[in-house]
């Protein structure tokens, strides 16, 4: 069996993103377990804020056509996800929302959720790593988008010494917690496949 293609992406785009940090290095753990990862940034997928009247006017915009397409090439999939007062970001949110709307001949609804497994994670500079906003993000993707969800989330605290100079998690018991969970998401995304 092929190694399993997972994508990886962070719910930020802002210049200096912890949260990419994050998604930077759990492609390099992925790569180096064997799977094969995908990393690629939001801003790469631009999308208006989403509009039930402009959805009518002109459709779905391309990108977020795209990203369906992007996911359909992969078996799993990595969220680094920003906590925004105690939630998650607008621009993650809005991303989903989009590609909720984008229906696929011959395939179930929200096929770029339900034919996959995903882990999720967050850097903050708080102590608690962006957990609450993970909670929330879990809640959206289980019952919202029918997503299948590993339990464990890595939520990584204290962000200005969070990552080494090789930009993998310095503290090793955290790089140790990231590892198992990327490799039950490789072994996750086997089985689904
Ligand atoms: C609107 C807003 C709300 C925020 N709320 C929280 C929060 O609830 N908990 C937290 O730890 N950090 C919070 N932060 C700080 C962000 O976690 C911090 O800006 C972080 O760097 C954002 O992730 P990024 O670097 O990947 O863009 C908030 C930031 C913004 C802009």
């Amino acid at each position: 069996m092929a190694a399993p293609r997972i994508v990886v992406f962070a719910g930020s785009i802002r210049t200096g993103s912890i949260n990419e940090k994050l998604a930077a290095a759990v492609a390099a753990r992925l790569a180096a377990a064997g799977a094969r990862p995908t990393h690629v940034s939001l801003k790469d997928y631009p999308l208006p804020l989403f509009d039930a009247d402009l959805m009518a006017r002109d459709g779905i915009p391309a990108p977020a056509r795209s990203l369906v397409e992007l996911f359909f090439e992969h078996q799993g999939a990595f969220v680094a996800s920003p906590e925004y007062n105690a939630s998650f970001s607008p621009l993650l949110k809005n991303a989903f929302d989009w590609m909720s709307r984008v229906n696929v001949e011959g395939r179930p609804p929200l096929p770029a959720f339900k034919e996959r497994a995903f882990a999720l994670g967050a850097v903050s500079n708080g102590a608690m790593g962006g957990y609450r906003g993970l909670t929330q993000l879990r809640t959206m993707m289980e019952l919202g988008l029918g997503a299948l969800v590993l339990p464990e989330m890595v939520a990584v605290g204290n962000a200005a010494e969070a990552f080494g100079s090789d930009g993998g998690l310095a503290n090793e018991r955290a790089a140790g917690f990231l590892d198992d969970v990327l490799g039950k998401l490789i072994r996750t995304a086997e089985l689904l496949w």
